[in-house]
């Protein structure tokens, strides 16, 4: 394969260049992380599966008429994405509590919410990416107040989304990050969603099919991964 430049290495990611300026070739690594890489590993398999399972979501929500990075599988670890100028805001969409916000509130894991919440936090490593509001995206000019509004908009429309996909698989969609981005002086959904991205319980059971296995180390990771990788694919 001919040589290629990377042009940025995260966490559980590489970009690289291709011939066409506008589009780059995201690759998905099998490392792990939690806490702001304070707890780092390897899943097996991991960057296969979170490919698969990401394309297939891009793939249904740009059927739902959800602008997204994504053009094509090129193989088992790498997607075709579009070269998008990346909003350094992550957004979490919450339906259920878990993670941070029982921290945050004082709350029971597994309280539902009366409705979605919507948070977001400034994409700043060195800071353990701090939650803000929309007065702080306005001072530090990390987005525009009409950019703003289109992320609101798609983040609930693609929780609606996903929440029913979800349920189609008997997977209940517990919360979620989402990151975006400008291509063209348009706003899209760019990076991953995944297990890594998302909090997946089995509807039913209750059972974990997510990072939280890795991040509070309860076992059977790989097979989590590959079971949300079976029934999106099914
Ligand atoms: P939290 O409860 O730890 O704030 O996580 C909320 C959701 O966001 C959960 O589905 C995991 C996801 N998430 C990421 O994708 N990346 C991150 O760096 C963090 C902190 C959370």
């Amino acid at each position: 394969m001919e040589k290629r430049k990377k042009i940025y290495e995260g966490k559980a990611k590489i970009l690289y260049e291709t011939d066409n300026p506008d589009l780059l070739i995201q690759y998905f690594k099998d490392d792990a992380t939690a806490f702001n890489a304070a707890k780092k590993g390897t899943i097996n398999q991991k960057g296969i599966m979170n490919n698969k399972i990401s394309s297939k979501i891009f793939e249904y929500l740009e059927s739902k008429g959800i602008p997204t990075h994504y053009e094509k599988m090129l193989n088992e670890r790498e997607m075709l994405v579009k070269r998008v100028q990346i909003i350094p805001i992550e957004v979490i969409v919450r339906n259920i509590a878990a993670g941070s916000l029982c921290k945050l509130l004082g709350l029971e894991e597994g309280l539902k919410l009366a409705c979605p919440t919507l948070e977001y936090c400034y994409k700043e490593d060195k800071l353990n990416d701090p939650m803000i509001n929309e007065y702080h995206i306005r001072a530090l000019k990390l987005a525009k107040d009409e950019d703003i509004e289109t992320i609101k908009k798609y983040a609930f429309k693609i929780n609606d989304l996903m929440k029913e996909f979800f349920k189609s698989l008997s997977i209940d969609l517990i919360d979620f990050k989402l990151e975006f981005g400008k291509f063209k002086g348009k706003v899209i959904l760019a990076d991953e969603i995944s297990p890594d991205t998302c909090r997946l319980w089995e509807v039913g059971t209750g059972k974990k099919l997510d990072k939280d296995r890795f991040r509070r180390d309860l076992g059977n990771i790989e097979e989590a991964y590959q079971e949300v990788l079976a029934r999106v694919t099914r």
